[in-house]
Order: structure tokens, then sequence, then C-alpha cells
């Protein structure tokens, strides 16, 4: 594992990164070859390349092999400086059953603790909101990834009786809140303004969200530059909608996080814009780069699901991979498109499909 990690670190300044790519299932499969091809241009001329391993795991897979991914799939994957993912699930495989094997236990067995999602208006594009502009919606969501209220444990008994129970724990660690309220300040205290909301509930949750609110509190005397703000969760899911200037950075747990970004993402004109980043911040374990959308069975095979979420979640992992230039001509060339106005798919009211649209990002790069 000290090979592993000296290897991983070392991986900012190699020439070759090594990504493996799950697709997955629906329009995972056909936005990320969309992320891949803009990865591609944004990568040349820098001296350095990626090297791509396609992973055929997922629901098509478990339909053929009764499971996500193979018996060594995370072995093989802890070999990857990175993972670039599409989306996971589809009508065929209950989605516990998809998450479980696959999606939640990479995050967990990978420490990828922190979860980014960024959740901005990009100019050019309207909010359902009204009256509001990208410089009203631009804040960034530090999600814990690893435990609370998705550490699944819990269990099922007396099934398919009258008295039927289920008990689903939540688990919440004083080193696991500590480490991701660092994180968020760490991520605060790099941006303009400094803010940062913990979302809670301690109000009603006594024990777990007492805790959080403990333990955010130790940490920000670290870190006297950065104003916290504390909000009950409900109040702060009201306040994304009515005051969204008011927010900048957020720190929250893993269930909090899960819905304030869906929230986040519809505030920034559609789901298929967000970009998300399971990071082991050690490198201790490869990360994990995926669009926050699912696989979208609705508008799944039909060429028009929106490839900027993926593109940008790869972005995303150039920057981890240490080429924050290529990060920043991938956003760029995004925000270009997107203002002029020349390919929107039809979740941003236009008419053109995930290629035209991605390569329209990928010729701007
Ligand atoms: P979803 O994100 O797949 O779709 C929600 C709505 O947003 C749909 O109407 C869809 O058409 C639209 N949408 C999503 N991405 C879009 C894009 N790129 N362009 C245009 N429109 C887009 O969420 P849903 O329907 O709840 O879940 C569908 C499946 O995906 C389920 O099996 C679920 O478990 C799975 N899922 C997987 C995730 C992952 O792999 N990380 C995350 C969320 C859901
Ligand atoms: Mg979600």
């Amino acid at each position: 594992m000290a090979r592993r990690r000296l290897a991983r670190r070392q991986s900012m300044t190699k020439r070759v990164h090594s990504i493996a790519v799950i697709a997955g299932d629906g329009i995972g499969k056909e936005v990320i070859p969309a992320g891949i091809a803009a990865l591609e241009a944004a990568m040349r001329g820098t001296g350095a390349e990626l090297s791509f391993t396609e992973l055929p795991w997922g629901c098509e897979y478990y339909g053929q092999c009764g499971r996500m991914m193979d018996r060594d799939g995370f072995e093989r994957l802890a070999t990857f400086d990175a993972i670039y993912l599409g989306a996971i699930g589809s009508p065929t495989v209950p989605d516990h059953i998809a998450v479980w094997d696959l999606l939640l236990p990479l995050r967990q067995r990978f420490q990828q603790y922190v979860n980014l999602r960024p959740m901005r208006l990009l100019p050019g594009l309207s909010s359902p909101l009204a009256n509001r502009g990208p410089a009203d919606i631009d804040m960034i969501c530090v999600r814990e990834n690893s435990e609370g209220e998705y550490a699944g444990l819990g269990g099922r008994l007396h099934v398919g009786t009258p008295h039927e129970v289920a008990e689903q724990t939540g688990l919440f660690t004083r080193h696991g809140i500590e480490r991701i309220v660092r994180y968020g300040f760490e991520t605060a205290s790099r941006r303009p303004r400094q803010l940062l909301a913990s979302a809670t509930k301690s109000n009603a949750l006594r024990h777990s969200m007492v805790l959080w609110d403990e333990v955010t509190e130790s940490v920000a005397a670290a870190y006297p530059s950065v104003t916290l703000r504390k909000y009950h969760v409900d109040a702060l899911a009201a306040r994304m909608i009515s005051h969204p200037q008011t927010l900048d950075v957020i720190v929250c747990s893993n269930l909090f996080g899960d819905i304030l970004t869906d929230i986040g993402s519809a505030l920034s004109g559609s789901l298929g814009i967000a970009p998300g980043a399971n990071i082991n911040p050690e490198r201790d374990y490869p990360s994990m780069f995926e669009p926050i959308h699912g696989s979208a069975p609705d508008i799944a095979g039909k060429g028009v699901a929106n490839p900027i979420g993926a593109i940008w979640a790869g972005a995303q992992m150039l920057d981890h991979l240490g080429h924050r230039d290529a990060h920043d001509r991938v956003v760029g060339a995004i925000e270009r498109v997107i203002a002029s106005g020349r390919s929107r798919t039809p979740d941003l009211g236009g008419q053109g499909t995930t290629r035209e649209l991605g390569d329209a990002i990928s010729s701007e790069i």
C-alpha cells in the first residue's frame, strides 16, 4: 500500500496517467465518450497523456454474470491513478443492489470521503429562480461520502410478515466528521468569500448531529478567517432557493449532501450539468470522478443526454492529477460554448444532441 500511495502521489508528475473507465448504464455510455474526447483535447500539447482502460461493469454486466463488477474488481481498480464513471442503474436491477454492489462500496473502500460538487449557474443559462443570475448562484458542496446515513448498517427482520421491521442506522465518527469539516474549511479558505455553511439538524437528530456541531465548532478554531454559519438542513434547503447569494461552501453529511446537491444542480439549470469528484485526499487509493446524474432511463439511447456533467467531472479529474491548466481549459470551453448558445441539449431548452454539444466543447478546447 505504501508503494501504491507513493506511485499515486508521483502520478501528479507522471507522463501517462492510467484511468479506469466505468461508463456503466443508460446515458453513462453516451456521456463518457464525450468526456474522454474533451479530456484528450485538453491534454494535447501538455507532454502528459491519459491512458483509458474501459471496464464493462454495471447492470448489463449483472444481467450476464450476476455481479455488478468482477470479483477482483477492487484490487484491479486500486492499480489505477483515477476512475472515471458514467452512471450506474437500470430498471432491470433493483437500485439498492446496483448501488450497493458497486458505487457505495467503492467510495467507502477507497476512502473517497470527500464528495466535491460545484453548483454554479453558467453565464447564458437561466435558473428556474426568477431574477437570479450567475453572481447569485455559485456554491460548492463538500459532502461526507464514506459514512453517516449511507453507512449501510442495519437489517430486516420478520421479512414478509405483518410485523416486518427494517432498521437503518446512521453512523457518525469524530474522525469522519473532523476530516470532512476540515476539508470544508480548507475549501472555503481558498475562495474569495471565505464563507462556510454547515448543514445540521441537531434539534431533532440529538446524537449524530450534536456530535457534528461540536466537531465543527472545534475545527473552526483553526480557521479564524473563515465565517462559519450553521443552518438546520431544512432551512438551508429553503435558503438555497430564497437567498442563494448568501451561500458559498456548504459542508454536510452524506444524505443531506445528496439532497442539497440535486437542488443546487436544478438551480444551475439542469441536473445534466453538475459534476462530482469522490476524493481520497491522502491518495492512498484512486479517486473517482462522475457526473452527479444517474442513468436516466427515460432518455437513454436517444443520444440527447447533456454531456456537460461528465465533461466537467473529467476536468475535476485533470485538476486532481496535477493539470490545473487543462482543467481550466475544459471549464472555460464549457462556459464559452454555453454562453454562445451554439449548441444546447433538450434539458437546456435546445435541440442539440450529446455528440453535437460534446464536439462543440472539444473543438473549443
Ligand atoms: P437521473 O439522474 O438518472 O434522472 C433524473 C431526471 O434528470 C430524468 O428525467 C433524466 O432524464 C434527467 N437527466 C439526468 N441526467 C441528464 C442529462 N445528462 N441530460 C439530460 N437530462 C438528464 O435520476 P433517477 O431517474 O432518479 O435515477 C435513474 C437511475 O440512475 C436509477 O437506477 C438510479 O439509482 C441511478 N442513479 C445513479 C447514480 C450514479 O450512478 N451515481 C446517481 C443517481 C441515480
Ligand atoms: Mg444523488
